[in-house]
């Protein structure tokens, strides 16, 4: 092989080198949440991380940022349509903005319990509600469990006429003002980051939550009323942006899938044993008193907030409702 020949081959090789490497650039995934790493979502984020890396080591790198680090839960959204962040999983009370039909999760008194949110959400309809948001440009990948929803306050809560008058924090959605609003209380939208400090300087006086969000976020230290109420569920809608999912090379885009499913099931997998231990460690912490409702005074506030159903069967669908209904 001549000189010159042989310079022209190395040089190829070093170009077709630097080419593979420039192409091989490992995928980045920021996956941003506002909740901690002992919640069923902080856990569930992390089974995907620890997966993705190891079935996609050196293509896909997977970075998450927990207790709002990156974005809060008002921002994340916005974020993600401008490519800032690649995955999400806002409570299903945060799409308000982006459609009006997964404020079916939002309708006090709705599902019984979680299997029942479960199955409603592998039917047909809730499967179809996962890409409600398409025209948004947002792509649903699955639904995952935090569980029930409890109200805490300063004040011991038995009955709706226990709540007039007094402030709550809600997540930003219609359905949960107009549900306060049911029980002459006064709904105040925030974002999950600042609940403490607004629960503590006394600025409202409850909110609504999870057992697992209520121990995580420690709200139980600052309030001294837990009332058991299941009165709703808080549930998530793991989200990534079209753009970024439809730009991913098929067997990447398939693996994570699988990888998102895997995760997903692990956090559903937790959540209902989480919500009972962390219900345990508060009731073992003497820090706040939880009021069990009697069947009487559950049904008060049944009474009280069910007309918030009829409010929004327009905008959400008598026929959604129904199927709800169904999986009790
Ligand atoms: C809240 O804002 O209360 C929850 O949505 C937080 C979360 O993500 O569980």
């Amino acid at each position: 092989m001549s000189f010159k020949k042989s310079i022209i081959g190395t040089t190829t090789a070093l170009l077709c080198a630097f080419a593979f490497n420039a192409s091989a650039e490992a995928i980045k995934i920021k996956f941003s949440h506002v909740v901690a790493e002992n919640t069923p979502k902080g856990q569930m984020a992390l089974k995907f991380k620890e997966l993705v890396e190891s079935r996609l080591a050196g293509k896909v790198e997977v970075d998450v940022f927990p207790n709002s680090q990156l974005f809060g839960d008002n921002k994340v959204l916005e974020a993600m349509q401008l490519g800032d962040v690649q995955l999400a999983a806002p409570s299903l009370s945060k799409f308000d903005k982006y459609t009006k039909k997964l404020q079916i999760f939002d309708l006090p008194f709705l599902f019984s319990d979680i299997q029942a949110v479960d199955r409603f959400q592998q039917s047909a309809a809730g499967e179809k509600l996962l890409n409600s948001m398409s025209r948004k440009g947002l792509h649903g990948l699955g639904y995952l469990h935090n569980g029930m929803k409890q109200l805490s306050s300063s004040s011991p809560l038995s009955v709706p006429s226990d709540v007039i008058g007094k402030k709550f924090r809600i997540m930003t959605s219609d359905v949960l003002a107009a549900q306060f609003e049911a029980v002459e209380a006064v709904p105040v939208k925030k974002p999950f980051s600042e609940v403490f400090t607004l629960l503590q300087t006394k600025a409202i006086d409850g909110q609504e939550n999870t057992w697992s969000n209520i121990y995580s976020k420690k709200f139980f230290e600052v309030q001294d009323f837990i009332t058991e109420s299941d009165h709703g569920v808080l549930d998530y809608l793991v989200v990534t942006s079209k753009e970024f999912w439809t730009s991913l090379p098929d067997d990447i885009r398939d693996e994570l899938k699988v990888s998102i499913d895997e995760a997903i099931k692990y956090g559903n997998s937790i959540a209902i044993e989480k919500a009972e231990q962390d219900k345990q460690k508060i009731i073992d912490s003497n820090r706040s008193t939880i009021i069990y409702l009697s069947k009487e005074e559950r049904q008060e506030w049944v009474n009280a907030m069910q007309p918030v159903w009829k409010q929004f069967e327009s905008e959400i669908g008598k026929d959604l409702i129904d199927a709800a209904i169904a999986s009790n």
